[in-house]
């Protein structure tokens, strides 16, 4: 093997080798979840944000949380201890499923953008994400749907 096949061979060595451990990465911190609906509110424990690295406690910043009756998932970031977005993950222009990229929600279908507080960012969209309240009991998330 001479030094050009050698380069070439390590490139693309490396090149899988990083691109496997960030799928393998984003696959980790976006786990889909199902989750119960009660009254009209999704319920989501807040030890569904926790990973435990031995004593070291981390949180995802986000997670995806579905339910037989929705007509698409929704996605919950948490930006603190008492601070969470949850929002549709249809897109506003045609209502296609959106997917999460880190801290934006990105449209399949033409690309819009929105981010992870569910404001447009880019069209053809004109809208912000529909949003949900959330509120706080007994470490869990009540989502209203209604
Ligand atoms: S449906 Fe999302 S940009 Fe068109």
């Amino acid at each position: 093997m001479n030094r050009k096949q050698f380069l070439k061979t390590c490139g693309f060595g490396c090149l899988a080798g990083i691109a496997g451990v960030t799928l393998l990465q984003s696959c980790a911190s976006s786990q889909i979840l199902s989750r119960e609906i009660k009254d009209s509110d999704l319920l989501v424990p807040i030890s569904d944000f926790i990973i435990q690295k031995g004593t070291k406690t981390e949180f995802k910043k986000y997670i995806i949380i579905q339910n037989e009756i929705l007509k698409a998932p929704i996605c919950v970031y948490r930006f603190d201890t008492n601070d969470y977005c949850a929002m549709f993950m249809l897109c506003t222009h045609q209502g296609a499923e959106l997917q999460v990229f880190g801290d934006k929600l990105q449209c399949p279908a033409h690309g819009s953008e929105f981010s992870n507080r569910g404001i447009l960012e880019n069209g053809p969209a004109n809208t912000d994400l529909r949003k949900f309240p959330v509120a706080i009991e007994n470490n869990i998330l009540k989502i209203s749907l209604k």
